[in-house]
């Protein structure tokens, strides 16, 4: 029954893909409607924070998609997520406000059709899990688990249910990472053996705001995220570096994450930030931080892969995702601020390429396309297209590029990681979430330039 239905929407999945892509030759509006009202999905969202609001904003600006319901315990982002649904034109949704389990009631809407979900890490899983059930498709944030047994809950009961999950990865379409997926694709690198990657992101002014406050009385993600480095010491946020990665190893397509091993630094940046603005009589001073200011983890894949993860968010540091990509011909190092490259038979021997014109000459179809779209949607336009991507797979009841098995096996890295650094940096296996499957599952992601 399980296979059945999802070789139904595989084949759905390949029937409308075809005729949505006549018609999705598009002007620049955001025009993806089919017709007037036949093909708009209905989108209801839960958690519209900072982030929430963000992917908000991106589909307000479409006109497939319908949002009948939000959700927030914060009536202060309702507020301004109303202001921004009227302004828009959108007709008013319902709300659900009332209590943490206020997302239930959203849920058993029956005129939904899918979610995004933008809340703190701790509630990613029983959220979709709740989604799934309720036969939604799901669009998660990153990470999308913390735990082992949270990966496998979002594995089996999207195995039970048919309910697609999508992690909303936004990186993976970041435009140098899709070039350089298009690169590795067609073999500028040769045969991969190698890459580096990681979240290097200050962000000491998140965890603490105001001044050195955190929890409750705090703001922003300062109210929830803080925790997670006051109790534990581990990679608490890997996909965004490990997602661009994992597309261009085919992770769970072919090739999986093997084993891991992680090292962790003293911990020093937060404690030094709140005598640094507080005093060191200040009660936060008085906290014992397991977080370590850098984690460092390297994983093995099947195909023989090595993959460096850094989590770094406690130091003075400019933004970094610190990509690397090598293989037998040749590497790039790729970050906002530093491109470069080196191919073998092409650069001078010994001497580092500047990386604008390879990023021209393979530039992916889809910013190609939809290049113009992504201007104003956040994160120098990669977020148009992750939210793109599940607006699609939802009209088309496709299956997500990014999927139940890519969230679960990224997301696992935290509890991995964590583990590791507290067996004094032993080896940890990733649970193969496929159950053997990835030996034959074929790349989707980025392959077609509709979304
Ligand atoms: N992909 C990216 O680039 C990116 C960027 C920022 C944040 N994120 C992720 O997005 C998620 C949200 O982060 P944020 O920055 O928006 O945080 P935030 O604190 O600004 O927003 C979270 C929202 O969830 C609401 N919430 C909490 N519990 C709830 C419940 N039980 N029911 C309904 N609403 C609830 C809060 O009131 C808040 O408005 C996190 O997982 C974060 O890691 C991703």
């Amino acid at each position: 029954m399980k296979e059945k239905r999802k070789g139904m929407q595989r084949r759905a999945f390949i029937k409308t893909a075809a005729a949505a892509g006549a018609a999705l030759s598009v002007a620049p509006t955001m025009t993806f409607a089919k017709n007037k009202e036949e093909s708009k999905v209905r989108i209801g969202f839960i958690g519209v924070g900072g982030r929430g609001r963000s992917h908000l904003n991106n589909l307000l600006k479409r006109d497939d998609v319908l949002i009948p319901a939000i959700c927030d315990i914060d009536t202060k982002a309702i507020d301004a997520s109303m202001n921004m649904i009227s302004k828009a034109g959108f007709n008013n949704p319902e709300v659900y406000q009332d209590g943490e389990h206020a997302y239930e009631k959203l849920l058993s809407r029956d005129d939904i059709d899918g979610v995004i979900i933008s809340t703190p890490w701790l509630w990613h899983t029983p959220m979709s899990v709740d989604a799934m059930k309720a036969g939604k498709y799901v669009g998660v944030e990153v990470s999308a688990a913390t735990t082992l047994g949270e990966c496998w809950d979002l594995v089996n009961t999207y195995e039970e249910t048919g309910s697609p999950l999508m992690i909303l990865e936004n990186v993976n379409y970041r435009r140098d990472v899709l070039a350089v997926l298009n690169m590795v694709r067609q073999n500028v690198f040769g045969e991969l053996l190698h890459a580096r990657c990681g979240y290097r992101h200050d962000l000491r002014a998140v965890k603490f705001n105001p001044g050195v406050t955190f929890g409750e009385g705090a703001k922003g993600e300062a109210r929830w995220r803080t925790q997670h480095s006051l109790k534990r010491n581990a990679d608490l946020y890997p996909t965004h570096g490990v997602g661009p990665i994992a597309a261009m190893m085919n992770i769970n397509r072919g090739n999986r994450f093997l084993t891991l091993t992680s090292h962790a630094t003293k911990s020093r940046g937060l404690h030094k930030y709140i005598v640094d603005h507080a005093g060191e009589d200040h009660p936060n001073a008085k906290l014992k931080w397991k977080l370590g200011d850098i984690v460092t983890s390297t994983i093995n894949t099947a195909n023989g892969e090595t993959i460096i993860v850094t989590h770094d968010t406690n130091s003075p540091k400019p933004y970094s995702l610190d990509f690397e990509v090598q293989g037998t011909q040749g590497l790039t190092e790729f970050d906002y601020y530093n491109k470069r490259i080196y191919v073998e038979g092409i650069s001078k021997p010994h001497h580092w390429d500047e990386m604008d014109d390879w990023l021209k000459k393979y530039d992916h179809p889809l910013w190609k396309k939809y290049g113009e779209y992504a201007a104003g949607s956040g994160h120098g336009g990669m977020d148009f297209f992750v939210d793109h991507a599940f607006v699609e797979t939802v009209k088309r009841k496709a299956l997500p590029p990014l999927d139940v098995y890519d969230a679960a096996a990224w997301s696992a890295i935290t509890p991995l990681s964590e583990r590791s650094i507290a067996e004094g940096n032993s080896v940890q296996y990733f649970p193969d979430f496929t159950r053997g499957n990835w030996i034959k599952r074929e790349p989707v992601f980025a392959l077609n330039d509709e979304y």
